[in-house]
């Protein structure tokens, strides 16, 4: 028996793999979304014989995806891609959003940008008006991140938006390493008015590697609703 949020992960995964096509060259998202789209994106490959070739957005789904039979290899061995289909943490309604939950912002973005058309699927309450009430994932390298650290809580402050909390993200305890071997700054912004200039603000900052905000990368997102029908964003 499905949740209701996993039902609708399921609906809006289902549409967007309807977007699939022989030949393609998909890129894979990561987090839980995605976990649920990568399986019925493998049995449909199995059962209609597709020749699909897909670029995974962290180690996690390169793992899912291999076991479940799809043909996974590295992006740069695949070259440019059709179709990339992730999940979100959030999304406005100009389509952009915030993603890093799982900590795999970095390579996303890169596959993302890499791909034709990116697609978002995700369940209704990732649909936001402003984004910022999910913690904003920032991927620091470790040499000197209290002084990234530092930085970005200037910036923030230059910006107006005053003092906030940043965690560094942990896992058991230990600080929580991406896939690049880096560490995640998670800041509580309750709400980015102008994303644009805090994209610019991180740019200006050394030790950012990639933040989680995606602005203008995304051209589709669909809303799965746990009755199984979807709503589409563009
Ligand atoms: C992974 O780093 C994230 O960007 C995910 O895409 C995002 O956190 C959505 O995850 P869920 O599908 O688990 O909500």
């Amino acid at each position: 028996d499905l949740s209701p949020s996993d039902a609708a992960k399921l609906a809006a995964s289902r549409a967007a793999i309807a977007l699939v096509e022989d030949g393609m060259k998909l890129g894979l998202g990561t987090g839980s979304t995605a976990v649920i789209m990568v399986r019925e994106l493998a049995a449909r490959a199995r059962a209609e014989g597709l020749s699909l070739r897909c670029a995974a957005t962290s180690q996690a789904t390169a793992d899912l995806a291999s076991s479940l039979g799809l043909r996974v290899e590295p992006l740069d061995q695949i070259g440019w891609l059709d179709l990339t289909i992730d999940g979100a943490d959030e999304v406005d309604p100009d389509l952009n959003l915030i993603k890093g939950g799982g900590g795999a912002h970095l390579r996303e973005k890169i596959v993302a940008r890499a791909s034709d058309r990116m697609v978002v699927i995700a369940d209704p309450g990732k649909v936001v008006e402003t984004l910022g009430a999910f913690h904003l994932p920032v991927e620091v390298i470790q040499f000197g991140w209290q002084i990234t650290e530092r930085l970005i809580r200037e910036m923030l402050e230059a910006q107006g938006l005053g003092q906030r909390p940043i965690l560094l993200r942990k896992r058991d305890g230990q600080p929580f390493l991406t896939d690049e071997g880096n560490l995640i700054l998670d800041l509580s912004l309750e709400a980015i008015p102008d994303p644009a200039r805090l994209a610019r603000g991180f740019a200006d900052i050394p030790g950012v590697v990639e933040h989680g905000l995606f602005l203008g990368i995304c051209d589709l997102a669909i809303i799965g609703k746990p009755d199984g029908s979807v709503v589409e964003l563009t």
